[in-house]
């Protein structure tokens, strides 16, 4: 019996929907830790080894996609118009840190990693927009404290965000689909398999090229995301799944 019935959509996606946009991926033979150590600047200890380093990484990042030019591509955009066009639910759980899946018009859009152009007290934990560079003299609107500011990223070691209720969504949904992902960061590449066993979802992997976790999908379509993306959301509106 398909899950055509159960009409709630999770999407997850990752660095491989963005780097037609011009981003980077991170394990990609250009990707980003081919040339910077995660040791180095992802990483809490490092934060506190050394913050002027893993704030010059991030603004670097962060400028890039505040200066304009990085814009959405085809695949941000079906989603958006999935979410708008299917009756049921279509909700996008994200890892990438990147704003393309709103500027595209995805609203119902969890950052499970933050959010590169946010930024997070550690003294009183508030978050707040922040398009410019971040450095240890930045002082936190909120309480007034300096130096406390950190980017509202989740680094590794630390609980990606929405987790509870992302699991909610993975155990209701009829269709698990996961976009530009290697697999290779849990919790996220194990999400295929709760929605599989917790919901008996239908799973499908849309991929430059088969990912880790590859053999745990149900259906697969590998290409570019700007072309494999589009074409799946055209055929669910179609025909469902
Ligand atoms: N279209 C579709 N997929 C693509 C494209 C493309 N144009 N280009 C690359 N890909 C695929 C690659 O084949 C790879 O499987 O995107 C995937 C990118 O994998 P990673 O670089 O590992 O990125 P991601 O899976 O998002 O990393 C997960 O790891 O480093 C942490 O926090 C970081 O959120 C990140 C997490």
């Amino acid at each position: 019996m398909n899950n055509t019935a159960k009409r709630n959509i999770v999407i997850l996606t990752g660095a491989g929907i963005s780097k037609e946009s011009g981003l980077s991926t991170f394990r990609d033979a250009d990707g980003i830790w081919a040339t910077v150590r995660i040791e180095d600047v992802a990483t809490p200890e490092a934060f506190a080894r050394d913050p002027d380093g893993v704030h010059e990484f991030y603004n670097a990042r962060r400028g890039r996609l505040a200066a304009g030019g990085i814009e959405p591509n085809a695949g941000h955009a079906a989603l958006a118009r999935l979410e708008q066009e299917w009756p049921g639910d279509v909700l996008v759980v994200t890892q990438n840190i990147d704003n393309l899946h709103e500027r595209a018009g995805s609203n119902n859009l969890y950052h499970m990693h933050g959010a590169l152009l946010k930024v997070r007290c550690e003294a009183c934990v508030n978050v707040v927009e922040w398009p410019d560079n971040l450095g240890r003299g930045d002082t936190c609107a909120a309480c007034g404290t300096t130096g406390q500011l950190r980017p509202h990223v989740v680094w590794f070691g630390e609980m990606p965000f929405w987790m509870d209720d992302i699991h909610q969504a993975l155990e209701a949904c009829g269709l698990f689909i996961s976009i530009g992902t290697s697999g290779n960061v849990y919790p996220a590449s194990g999400f295929v398999e709760h929605a599989r066993f917790a919901a008996g979802a239908h799973t499908v992997e849309l991929n430059l090229e088969p990912s880790e976790g590859a053999t745990l999908f149900a259906e697969a379509h590998y290409g570019p995301a700007t072309e494999v993306v589009p074409a799946y959301v055209d055929k669910i509106l179609r025909d469902g799944w």
